[in-house]
């Protein structure tokens, strides 16, 4: 993949987040995902490659843009795995909570998981814990060994966990050991990624999030040293099927990270909607502008930027016109 698609992607994230911004705590995911996702449709055709969409808005059927098989890009240049979430945190955005971001992972042809729409178990650790810990083993084992590597003892640990009633035996486990626990109301790409990032204070991210959420937060987490393991949970023959169709003979096999996006290179990009521990969401200035904080990382170099950048928002006849549309019907 060429370097400078880092840059083109970025721009994408970027004005899908502009475009899903004005959502916020307005009570209404749906405007506010099918912003970002039309945001995001708009500024591919703008980017130099043959990307192919293998994590989407939906199949075909289910979206009318950005679904699984859909062609973005110039049509030239490199054939690339695109998965996109253009509004990770829907309901974040509809509340006004942190966590909500605009997110985009590519690979080259034939490397990203086509990760199912169901549930995934998930462990993810930053570069400390990377390579040393098994999703297999149990949350107290898992707990302990990692309080050993890190020299820390256990009550000094923090992990992160969506808040669910699911999760409630895990949350017990953890609790008896006394380890902190961060709770996320939603959003766990920014959690999962979160334990690479030495500022965010959290050591681990554990329990079960949505599965293509899986395989971005696994491309974010190559580029920043960290590792995600997963394991698929489909909850009915029909989701089974679904595993096998896309190619999954053993549906609930611990999948690597090499599973999930491959050995080669890929490029992450992300701007915050609302702010996380590690991006400010969308900040609004006098005279139209808009402020947007990205990261941009690339797995081949490891170079992660952050991009600051102030939008004239005037200058946009894109998000003028959708805004029109959305806020005036
Ligand atoms: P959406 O962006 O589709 O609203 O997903 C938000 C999210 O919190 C993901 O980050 C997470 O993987 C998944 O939903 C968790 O699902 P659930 O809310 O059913 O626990």
């Amino acid at each position: 993949m060429e370097r400078e698609l880092s840059l083109e992607i970025v721009r994408v994230t970027e004005l899908a987040a502009l475009a899903s911004a004005p959502w916020t705590g307005l009570g209404d995911k749906n405007n506010a995902d099918e912003a970002a996702t039309e945001a995001m449709r708009e500024m591919f055709d703008s980017v130099s490659m043959k990307g192919t969409v293998v994590i989407g808005e939906g199949e075909m059927d289910e979206s009318p843009m950005l679904y699984i098989g859909e062609q973005v890009g110039t049509g030239q240049g490199p054939e690339l795995d695109v998965a996109v979430d253009p509004l990770e945190g829907t309901e974040l955005v509809a509340k006004g909570f942190n966590n909500a971001m605009s997110v985009i992972a590519v690979a080259n042809k034939g490397n990203l998981l086509h990760a199912p729409d169901m549930y995934m178990e998930k462990l993810a650790v930053g570069p400390a814990l990377a390579g040393k810990l098994s999703l297999i083993d149990p949350i107290d084992v898992t707990l302990r060994k990692a309080s050993q590597l890190l020299s820390k003892p256990l009550h000094e640990l923090t992990v992160t966990i969506l808040d669910r009633t699911r999760h409630q035996r895990i949350i017990e486990q953890v609790r008896e050991l006394g380890v902190r626990i961060k709770f996320l109301t939603a959003g766990d790409v920014a959690g999962a990624i979160a334990p690479a990032f030495p500022e965010a204070g959290v050591d681990m991210y554990i329990g079960s999030g949505g599965a293509p959420e899986g395989v971005l937060a696994a491309a974010a987490l190559r580029c920043l040293g960290g590792e995600l393991q997963g394991r698929l949970m489909p909850e009915d023959s029909l989701q089974e099927q679904r595993c096998l169709s896309m190619g999954l003979t053993d549906p609930r096999k611990l999948l690597t990270m090499e599973d999930m996006i491959g050995n080669g290179d890929v490029i992450f990009a992300a701007t915050g909607v609302t702010p996380s521990d590690f991006l400010n969401g969308v900040r609004y200035l006098p005279n139209q502008r808009a402020e947007t904080y990205s990261m941009v990382m690339r797995a081949q170099t490891k170079t992660i930027r952050f991009i600051h950048s102030i939008h004239d928002l005037a200058m946009k006849p894109y998000l003028q016109k959708q805004m029109q549309e959305q806020f005036t019907s």
